[in-house]
């Protein structure tokens, strides 16, 4: 049994947690950052580091405690490389060496996205590669095939905005303030689905992504006044759930061999998101596997996880290892026109 510390500082949560080979969350603390940044109604990337340079060491000595484990007992130091806003990943990078260094244990650079794409084996032991990955957050929106731990497969992006990005970006424009998601959300179970929204790329031929345009399409509908806002919210949640749905249905013919149907990322915390991929998955005799929420937004377990599953694979990173703010998990993907623009 492998004991890893996992360090996550690639946005706005800072995280440590204490992640056992077989999947016990000894010990997890998050500092979140929103009212740092709700004030300018987005993460703001140089408070973002400031505000992990503060709470990071503190939240690995309280996680060591709670977990009543010394850094002698940890078999391997696994920290987020990117991607994400730079300074912050370099805040967790750093530490993360300077912790291994210290201590004498191996340094495991661990691809945020990998940490949302491996955490639903965190959750459930049963979910064996390969599976079909929805990975939903703020800065990404992808299809993967995950075929086993390092080996990842891009069946689709968007080619402008994440699902997790437009569900903020609406938030903003219907004054729902900051984080967008969970707002939207709660707004749009007071409202009703019937104002007319666009679905973008819905029924083409790649399983690609789009939601710039369903965005601007918000900002007309609450411009006109006709409709609330949680009217407005409800039809644009459903947006959101019938393009992923379209999309994944697309994908589902290219990946081949995958028994279960899985999301992540923040955008998975959604209810309306779930049930939907819930129910499409069982008209496709397939298994579906969602994280427990705590697990889909930005956490260290899913990082400590990612590099246990690493540890294992004697995947384990030099001190010299760079901070990447950008880092495909599929590096031989094709380049999609759009798709990529955004850190
Ligand atoms: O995975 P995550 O915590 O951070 C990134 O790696 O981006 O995802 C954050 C994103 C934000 O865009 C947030 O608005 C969205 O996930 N989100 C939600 C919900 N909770 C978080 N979107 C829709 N419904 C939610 N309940
Ligand atoms: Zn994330």
């Amino acid at each position: 049994m492998a004991l890893i510390l996992g360090l996550e500082s690639s946005c706005d949560e800072t995280a440590a947690a204490l992640v056992t080979s077989d999947r016990q969350v000894l010990a997890h603390r998050l500092a979140g950052q929103e009212a740092a940044h709700r004030p300018f109604g987005g993460v703001v990337p140089e408070i973002a580091a400031r505000a992990h340079v503060e709470v990071l060491a503190p939240l690995i000595e309280a996680a060591l405690a709670d977990a009543g484990v010394t850094l002698a007992e940890v078999d391997a130091i696994a920290a987020t490389a990117g991607p994400g806003l730079i300074g912050g990943v370099m805040v967790g990078l750093v530490t993360g060496k300077a912790l291994a260094h210290a201590a004498g244990k191996p340094l495991i650079a661990v691809n945020h996205l990998e940490g949302h794409a491996l955490s639903p084996r965190l959750s459930d032991p049963d979910l064996d590669f390969p599976y079909l990955l929805l990975l939903v957050s703020g800065g990404h929106c992808q299809l993967l095939l995950v075929e086993g731990v390092n080996r990842y497969r891009r069946l689709a992006t968007t080619i402008d905005d994440a699902a997790g990005e437009a569900f903020d970006k609406s938030a903003k424009v219907l004054g729902l303030g900051f984080p967008g998601g969970p707002a939207v959300e709660a707004a749009a179970r007071l409202g009703r689905p019937m104002v007319p929204l666009p679905r973008p790329l819905k029924g083409s031929p790649e399983p690609h992504f789009s939601f710039a345009g369903l965005k601007s399409a918000v900002v007309r509908a609450h411009a006109a006044g006709t409709w609330s806002v949680e009217d407005i919210a409800a039809s644009f949640q459903q947006a959101v759930v019938d393009c992923l749905l379209d999309r994944t249905v697309r994908a589902l013919g290219r990946a081949h061999g995958a028994t279960a149907l899985v999301v992540a990322g923040g955008v998975a915390a959604n209810g309306a998101v779930r049930t939907a991929l819930a129910d499409l998955a069982a008209a496709n005799g397939l298994r579906f596997v969602a994280p427990p929420l705590w697990l889909c937004t930005d956490n260290a377990a899913m990082i400590g996880w990612a590099g246990a599953e690493r540890f294992a694979a004697g995947l384990t990173d030099p001190l010299d290892v760079a901070a990447r703010p950008r880092w495909p998990l599929d590096p031989g993907a094709e380049a999609v026109r759009g798709a990529g623009v955004k850190a």
